[in-house]
């Protein structure tokens, strides 16, 4: 814990600081004499200034600095930001300004995620050190679930960081959109924090996990299939501004958030989860919770993007690049299935495979409507309805309004 005082070691505000209460402060402060003009003049003295040498060249670089080329860039005396001139992608408005708001859903994502923090380590682990070291706690089917999400989850979370970070961000020309790509980004790290503490947590051999992204073959097909999208992004000299260029960020967009984060997470969330529904490995389980609850505001906060760059740029959604789209999500469908098959050999924790499989098609038909694709599975249900509290977008209110409000006055989630 930071110790205000550390902070203040040479100060004399430390005392007024670190009182307690604010008649104390006020006592404190007092009690500390103010000086006198004099003395203050003494005192400017009584330090040692930069060597001269290095002041001088500063001023210099100062004096050569070209004042007039900055402000041509900063736009000096140009008409002030309008709500009209700002756009998602492509805008010529500056980015430099927050607002006026344009896309208020952008900003209330921003702030309910910030509301939502929490860190790894407020969760306990303990019962599940202890069950994880005892030779009969877990089934090998279950050391197997544990062991791919842990080896899945914790190379993802970074390869969806560099995404937004190197790709994405400089892309999407909207600030409010930018700032909540940088709470997003945040979330990302803690998400690769909280796998990182539980691998440390139970003494998992970290080679092996963090290496099962390109050395187990279902693993490292989905990290494939989400790298190849980022590749001709993150190169430096591309841009957006061309139909072409356009759609190749919307593929990105498609790829990211409805395929990576919004299909690839949910074979691993619901085996974990409903390890922690039996009571075991509560401590995983609560940290996947909490990044579920992240994961499906940062799903949401995708669709809207994408949505409105088509509103914006309907020329971009042609009839073959929607065939397209659909077809992305498609093999993301597909490798969770197998996925699915490879991390669930029998029947374990109340699910298979096979039930498994009808849970994606129901997720594939969501994403596939959710930005106004025609669903490829009429008719698949969840056949997880202790999932839906959680995940069901369409329910996700209430699952904010009761979860959020627990974890703010620093309860735990339940296991209903
Ligand atoms: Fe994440
Ligand atoms: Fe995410």
């Amino acid at each position: 814990m930071l110790n205000w005082d550390e902070f203040h070691e040479d100060d004399t505000t430390a005392t007024e600081a670190s009182a307690s209460t604010p008649a104390a402060q006020q006592e404190a402060k007092a009690a500390t004499p103010s000086p006198a003009p004099d003395q203050v003049k003494d005192s400017a003295a009584s330090y040692q200034v930069a060597d001269q040498d290095r002041l001088a060249r500063a001023r210099q670089a100062l004096s050569e600095l070209d004042v007039a080329a900055g402000l041509e860039e900063l736009e000096m005396g140009a008409a002030r930001i309008e709500v009209d001139d700002k756009q998602m992608i492509n805008a010529r408005a500056d980015l430099n300004q927050l607002v006026p708001f344009k896309y208020e859903w952008a900003w209330q994502k921003y702030l309910d995620g910030s509301a939502n923090h929490w860190m790894p380590q407020e969760v306990n682990m303990n019962a599940d050190i202890a069950l994880w070291k005892s030779a009969d706690g877990l089934s090998a089917d279950e050391r197997r679930i544990v062991e791919r999400s842990l080896g899945y989850f914790s190379t993802a979370d970074s390869l969806v960081a560099n995404n937004l970070v190197l790709a994405v961000y400089r892309l999407i020309t909207n600030p409010e959109c930018r700032q909540y790509l940088l709470r997003q980004a945040f979330e990302e790290a803690i998400h690769t924090h909280a796998y990182q503490y539980c691998v440390e947590s139970l003494g998992m051999d970290e080679g092996e996990v963090f290496n099962m992204y390109r050395e187990v073959p279902s693993v490292a097909a989905k990290s494939t299939w989400s790298l190849k999208h980022t590749q001709s992004l993150a190169r430096a000299d591309f841009n957006t501004g061309t139909p072409e260029t356009d759609q190749e960020l919307l593929r990105n967009l498609v790829a990211f958030y409805c395929v990576t984060e919004g299909i690839f997470f949910y074979c691993g969330f619901s085996q974990i989860l409903s390890m922690g529904r039996r009571n075991k490995m509560t401590g995983v389980a609560e940290q996947f919770q909490y990044i579920l609850r992240d994961e499906s505001m940062h799903l949401n906060f995708g669709v809207d993007m994408i949505n409105q760059i088509k509103i914006e740029n309907p020329h971009l959604w042609t009839p073959e690049f929607q065939d397209e789209c659909t077809q992305m999500i498609l093999e993301g469908t597909e490798l969770e299935i197998t996925y699915a098959r490879d991390t669930m050999p029998r029947g374990v924790l109340g699910m298979n495979a096979a039930i498994m499989e009808e849970y994606l098609h129901f997720i594939c038909n969501r994403r596939l409507a959710q930005i106004g694709l025609k669903e490829q599975f009429p008719g698949a249900e969840n056949p997880f309805p202790w999932m839906s509290e959680i995940i069901d977008l369409r329910k996700e209110k209430n699952f904010f309004e009761t979860r959020v409000t627990e974890y703010q006055v620093g309860g735990a989630l339940s296991w209903d």
